[in-house]
């Protein structure tokens, strides 16, 4: 929803991030997941009346780029500009992301704000000069721990293995420069004492907190065997470390040291969303920068699971050549939108199935709510010639709608907007579609219809408000998740003439009873979900 007035100038807004990607290659099934969460989640706050930020961006330094890069024959960058102009910016426009901004972490505001953050902390005596003897993984870019390696077979006999990628980690011997992270586990600690929902799940808390209790070492911050990379303004023969450049980005892309008035109103973010793989620079790293700057750390790092493909985490190697584009030509937009974030249990691993989306999307989409929209619409047409008819004959059965309607709303506000629980809140709404198709079975407009005496018209007309008094509802409370659809919804219950836009309505007061007014013109609109064609052979 937009700023509604001077009630919001000058209150912070919700700050949402997705981690910035590397553009090594195209975006694929994971990327995408942590991206149309964050979208929900800000669309949710919007719909609160909420003054929201969406960050998402690309990550293009480092040598893993660099090498994609040389392996195929151009520079760094003009590889970098292809994939975020062809690949990553055309599929977010696609998936129907709302986000705020897009940084690129090459950007001048971007670089130039890096090396003040880091000339800062030298200067504050927080960098020293020291040698980095140890082993690194390119693919994670990130230096690792001797006793996190696995041991290589095969091929890769007698070598060490980085956990995640499964492919030999490099040996370092390098001049670095150093952050003094070691200093920070107690106040660290400190602070996920204090802010016990600063790491979500709990499951993925209880881990940070033991590696911390553990003791930090220093973290190196630069490299110096190759440059592609924001130098280090006082030695330029170092590169800034692609992951401190990398985390930056959610300081420089809301005005840190050029905006002073957007940063306030905007820093920290109140949600960082990433997958459990990166949580450990998020919960650890990132605080302890903004710690020894003094500037504010995160409300809320939440990580989720991973996508999986055949019990490993999906990789672009793993992929099985399942693109986002190649689902959402056989399910639609909105309905890959809501698959991941209803079958998953955010935090948790999932594994995606075809046969699975092809039986929830039929199920759920398709008959329950897809179908409801459909006949309610037309039997306000055959009965009321599509105008709404005015309820005059409520009872218990149309208290139980209320009562249900009341109950998703709050449990889908609390879980999607507060809790993070997709699931929960999408499974919330779900349930109360049911009812509704429940509360049609059971009184029978179709048979109300026949009987052509007032009290029979009276009831008939109760019982299609009730239903469409409830779509209504369901519009407002999909769209953050399933904005095209509930926006045809909407269409199709006439409901914009009195109510306004649908972005503009609040979903904390979706369950305010009698909003659609009688009267409203019902039109049967698009088929919300069409039957799914013969699902591909694989
Ligand atoms: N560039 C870093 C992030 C820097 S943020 C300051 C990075 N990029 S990445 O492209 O490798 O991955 C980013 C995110 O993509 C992961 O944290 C996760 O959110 C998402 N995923 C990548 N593969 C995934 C799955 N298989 N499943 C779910 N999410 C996955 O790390």
């Amino acid at each position: 929803m937009a700023a509604t007035g001077t009630e919001q100038q000058g209150a912070k807004a919700f700050y949402v991030t997705t981690p910035i990607y590397y553009v090594n290659d195209a975006p694929h099934l994971g990327h995408a997941y942590t991206t149309v969460a964050g979208d929900v989640l800000t669309r949710w706050h919007r719909q609160r009346g909420e003054k929201v930020w969406f960050l998402t961006g690309t990550d293009e330094h480092g040598q893993k780029i660099m090498r994609t890069a040389e392996a195929n024959g151009v520079s760094p960058q003009e590889w970098c500009d292809k994939l975020v102009e062809e690949a990553w910016k055309p599929l977010w426009e696609h998936l129907e992301i709302a986000n705020d901004d897009f940084i690129r972490t090459t950007q001048e505001r971007h670089t130039v704000r890096v090396q003040e953050f880091v000339q800062d902390l030298y200067d504050k005596g927080e960098i020293y000069k020291g040698e980095y003897e140890g082993p690194y993984c390119v693919g994670c870019e990130e230096y690792k721990s001797p006793g996190d390696l696995l041991d290589g077979e095969g091929e890769y006999a007698g070598e060490k293995l980085c956990p995640v990628h499964k492919k030999p980690v490099e040996s370092l011997k390098e001049e670095n420069y150093f952050f003094k992270l070691s200093e920070y586990g107690p106040k660290l600690l400190e602070h996920y004492e204090k802010h016990p929902e600063f790491i979500q799940p709990e499951s993925a808390r209880n881990e940070v907190v033991n590696i911390v209790r553990q003791g930090l070492e220093d973290l190196s911050i630069s490299r110096s065997t190759f440059d592609w990379g924001v130098k280090i303004p006082w030695d330029d023969k170092h590169v800034i470390y692609v992951w401190v450049d990398a985390l930056l980005n959610y300081a420089t892309a809301v005005g840190y040291g050029s905006d002073q008035k957007k940063f306030e109103e905007t820093f920290p973010a109140d949600v960082h969303l990433v997958g459990k793989d990166i949580l450990r620079f998020h919960a650890v790293i990132w605080p302890a920068m903004l710690m020894a700057q003094g500037l504010p750390v995160p409300g809320r790092v939440a990580a989720h699971g991973w996508l999986m493909v055949g019990g490993e985490k999906m990789s672009k190697s793993n992929l099985t050549g399942i693109k986002p584009q190649d689902l959402t030509s056989h399910f639609g937009v909105d309905a890959y939108r809501w698959y991941f974030l209803r079958a998953i249990q955010f935090g948790q691993d999932g594994s995606f199935s075809w046969e699975d989306f092809s039986h929830r999307y039929t199920s759920e989409l398709a008959n329950d709510y897809g179908n409801l929209a459909s006949r309610v619409a037309a039997m306000v047409g055959k009965y009321f010639g599509g105008s709404l008819p005015e309820a005059t004959a409520d009872g218990e059965a149309e208290q139980a709608i209320k009562d249900g309607l009341a109950k998703a709303v709050a449990e889908a506000d609390r879980r999607i907007g507060d809790e993070l629980d997709f699931a929960g809140g999408i499974a919330a709404i779900f349930d109360f579609v049911k009812q509704v198709n429940g509360y049609l079975t059971e009184q029978e407009p179709w048979k109300v219809a026949k009987d052509s005496s007032d009290e029979a018209r009276a009831r008939l007309a109760t019982i299609l408000y009730t239903a469409a008094e409830s779509l209504r509802a369901c519009a407002v409370l999909l769209n953050a998740v399933m904005p095209r659809t509930s926006g045809l919804l909407w269409d199709s219950l006439g409901a914009e003439a009195s109510l306004g836009a649908l972005a503009d309505q609040h979903v904390q007061d979706a369950g305010r009873w009698g909003q659609l007014p009688a009267g409203s013109t019902v039109t049967k609109g698009a088929v919300l979900f069409p039957r799914l064609e013969e699902p591909k052979s694989e």
